[in-house]
């Protein structure tokens, strides 16, 4: 269990990467109201990985700290961009219910208990996103449109 929790903070690690990356993309292109929502997003997971990170501590366990890969770097598209993060999402609420399943097996009652947060939060993580891309399809590339969902986007506290 311990293994897979710190394979986990490298998931919520790689993920803040990865949304850091993609507010980076967002800011060289001026969708600075998308750039801090994606740069809001990576806080969040910088959180997550902090959760589990003293969650194990807690236990009495040890810390190991992975590498990362590099994340991209550019997407076409601000549509490209939070599909990307939709199915990133998605990646991560399986290995969250992995993380049960194994917890489950292990009869890990508190680690499981642990988990459920991270379940429900995963809920509300797809929403959110799955909400942006849903504007993004009805705007498609009309600018003006765009400007407004990015001013939108930027007013949400981290
Ligand atoms: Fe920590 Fe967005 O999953």
């Amino acid at each position: 269990m311990q293994s897979a929790l710190n394979k986990q903070i490298a998931e919520e690690l790689g993920s803040a990467y990865l949304y850091q990356a993609m507010s980076a993309d967002f800011a060289a292109k001026n969708r600075l109201g998308m750039a801090a929502w994606m740069q809001a997003q990576a806080g969040e997971e910088m959180e997550h990985a902090r959760k589990i990170y003293q969650y194990i501590l807690d236990r009495g366990g040890r810390i190991e700290l992975m590498a990362l890969a590099a994340p991209q770097q550019s997407w076409e598209s601000p549509l490209a961009v939070f599909k990307a993060s939709y199915k990133h999402e998605q990646h991560i609420s399986a290995c969250i219910h992995d993380l049960v399943k194994l917890a489950r097996e292990l009869d890990d009652t508190a680690t499981e208990v642990f988990l459920a947060w991270f379940v429900t939060e995963q809920v509300e993580e797809e929403a959110s996103v799955d909400e942006v891309v849903q504007k993004l399809n009805q705007l498609g590339d009309a600018p003006h449109a765009l400007y407004m969902l990015d001013k939108e986007l930027g007013a949400r506290q981290a």
